[in-house]
């Protein structure tokens, strides 16, 4: 049996064979088939790239249809129960999991690059009071890239890894302080003897107290949160980070684009829009109303549904799990009630169930966030912070991928033909819709 595929033009009558690699064909394959010899050969058209496989990535498996997440062929499961944030950080951007004194070197690395020049704290003091923080993280980490000049030089191994520790060191002190600045509190500067985790709380909770002590079980909730969110392949945020970086932009910047991404409902701002929705319903009695207003198109179940997962996403679970324990110490979220009860309605339900709508990593990390202690705002940017691992891994391995090249999509053009330009005095004075 060939792995190839046969296609047989119906307007020529010519046959064509195309190689199957993969369970892919190379869409620039079909560029040979042609109805004349200045015919530019067929395209796919693919919006919101469906069906199509944008890059080769050693980094993140997925399979929807199974529940399945991996980084690096390690279980979502295992690494979210033995492992660090910052072991998993390694093993997404290097491939394996670091050795002891691999994660001792990375991990002084990291905690040592966490302080932010002092002219980034006045750039922040520019935005008004009630700026949303992940406004400012976008903008803060497209202004470190004016720290770093020599970031731009991104084929060189040496410097890129040094933008690489800087960012996923740095990324908890911005957060912090975008928060800061919105509740008017003084900054606090990183405590380097704390774990990455236990300094952002420090650096996000920390009052009058002489040194601040994370709560551990809360620490190590938030380090879970950070595995789970550290990377998912080829979404929204992370195809910005590639896109952007294949210009070759410094990480920075692509990296401030990819947080944009993540910034939109539809991705990561999708656990802050559940908190909302669970407010807006109010009560358990109320979610058989809500249920049916979604069922007829008045809204969305935010947090249910993913463009890959078509089962019950396995972070949702491990979430899940995740959310008794931390409301053990903080107190039960009373929204806990409202998304427990829309889960068991949405799970039985005909319209979620024939289109495979199950909960997703979303919709119990805000319960979690709020009862730690961080407002809604907050949300993406507790999403972004780990996410950064994943995203300088996509950019990395999209820079040393040889097959790789600057993004540039085509198009199916739909608008006019050539026509004559007409001058003003002749133009209809009707506005055009
Ligand atoms: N509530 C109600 N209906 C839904 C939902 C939902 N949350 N999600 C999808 N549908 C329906 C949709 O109306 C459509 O129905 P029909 O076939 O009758 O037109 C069908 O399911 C397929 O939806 P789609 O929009 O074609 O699916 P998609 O793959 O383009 O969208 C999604 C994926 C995540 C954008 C979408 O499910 C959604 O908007 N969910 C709510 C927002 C959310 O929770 N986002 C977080 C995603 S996970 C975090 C991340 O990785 O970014």
């Amino acid at each position: 049996m060939a792995d190839t595929l046969t296609i047989t033009d119906n307007r020529t009558g010519k046959t064509y064979e195309v190689d199957i690699k993969d369970g892919t064909i190379r869409a620039d394959a079909l560029r040979k088939i042609k109805t004349s010899d200045d015919d530019f050969g067929l395209m796919t058209y693919d919006p919101a790239f469906m069906n199509t496989a944008s890059c080769r990535s050693a980094i993140t498996l997925i399979d929807g249809d199974k529940g399945i997440l991996r980084y690096r062929g390690y279980a979502i499961e295992d690494l979210a129960e033995q492992s660090s944030y910052l072991e998993v950080a390694f093993l997404l951007l290097h491939g394996e999991l670091p050795n002891e004194a691999q994660l001792r070197k990375w991990s002084h690395e990291v905690t040592h690059h966490t302080f932010v020049h002092e002219f980034l704290r006045k750039s922040m003091e520019g935005f008004r009071f009630d700026a949303h923080p992940m406004g400012k993280l976008v903008s803060m980490l497209g202004a470190l890239s004016t720290f770093y000049p020599e970031a731009k030089k991104v084929r060189d191994d040496k410097t890129r890894r040094e933008q690489i520790v800087r960012i996923i060191a740095k990324m908890p002190t911005l957060s912090a302080w975008a928060f800061r600045h919105s509740v008017g509190r003084p900054y606090v500067y990183p405590d380097n003897e704390l774990s990455y985790c236990g300094n952002f709380l420090n650096m996000i909770f920390r009052m009058a107290e002489p040194r601040f002590e994370p709560h551990p079980v809360l620490e190590r909730a938030l380090d879970i949160l950070f595995i789970l969110h550290a990377d998912h392949e080829q979404n929204c945020s992370a195809n910005a980070a590639r896109a952007v970086g294949s210009a070759e932009t410094d990480p920075y910047c692509s990296l401030a684009a990819a947080s944009a991404a993540l910034y939109g409902p539809l991705h990561g701002g999708a656990n802050e829009a559940v908190l909302h929705m669970l407010k807006q319903i109010g009560s358990v009695s109320a979610v058989p109303e809500f249920i049916a207003g979604v069922k007829n198109g008045s809204g969305r179940l935010m947090g249910f549904g993913h463009r890959v997962y078509k089962n019950y996403d396995p972070r949702a679970k491990v979430i899940k799990k995740l959310a008794h324990e931390v409301f053990e110490v903080t107190g039960k979220n009373p929204l806990l009630e409202i998304a427990l009860e829309l889960e068991k309605i949405a799970l039985s339900d005909d319209y979620f169930v024939k289109r495979k709508l199950y909960p997703n990593v979303d919709f119990y990390s805000g319960m979690i966030y709020q009862a730690m202690g961080f407002p809604v705002e907050m949300f993406p940017v507790l999403f972004a912070i780990p996410r950064a691992s994943g995203w300088l891994a996509q950019w990395q391995e999209m820079l040393q991928d040889p097959e790789q090249k600057i993004a540039r999509p085509r198009q199916i053009y739909t608008g006019a033909d050539l026509r004559p330009y007409v001058p003003m005095s002749n133009r209809a004075t009707k506005p055009a819709t």
